[in-house]
């Protein structure tokens, strides 16, 4: 009795589909554990953020206003306290202010913190 030639190949391509399907849904359980460690980590690093106004100053308004908030492109921010209140500022952070301030760099909590901190600065 002769072999069927095609039966080997039959066993190569089950064994490559069962492989394909083994490795790829060990992926997907993967995918998931790192998609869960960048929830965990962005979280983490929110808390601190919004512990410290002067590090979110740091961050994202020193470019403009200087790290010793001395002013740049952006004005002097070393007695904005004297010239707003925390309400104000923190519209200002919301908001933007002219055509050069940008609005939305921090929202909510994030800015009533920074506003304040800004608002003690006289
Ligand atoms: C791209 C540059 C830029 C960045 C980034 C920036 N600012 Fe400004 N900011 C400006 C400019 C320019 C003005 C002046 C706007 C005007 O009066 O027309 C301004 C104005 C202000 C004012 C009002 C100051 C005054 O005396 O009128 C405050 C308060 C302020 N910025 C806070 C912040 C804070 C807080 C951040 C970070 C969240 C920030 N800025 C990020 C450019 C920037």
């Amino acid at each position: 009795m002769r072999k069927n030639p095609v039966i080997p190949f039959a066993i190569i391509a089950v064994l490559g589909i069962v492989t394909m399907i083994i490795v790829s849904s060990a992926g997907i359980n993967q995918r998931e554990a790192i998609h869960n460690e960048e929830e965990g980590g962005g979280e983490k690093q929110e808390e601190t953020t919004s512990a410290n106004p002067e590090e979110m100053f740091q961050s994202k308004c020193a470019s403009c206003h200087g790290g010793d908030l001395g002013g740049g492109v952006g004005p002097n921010l070393q007695e904005v306290g004297s010239r707003y209140s925390a309400e104000e500022i923190k519209d200002i952070i919301v908001n933007g202010k002219g055509s050069q301030m940008p609005a939305g760099l921090y929202t909510g909590e994030q800015a009533t913190q920074l506003a304040e901190w800004l608002a003690e600065k006289k």
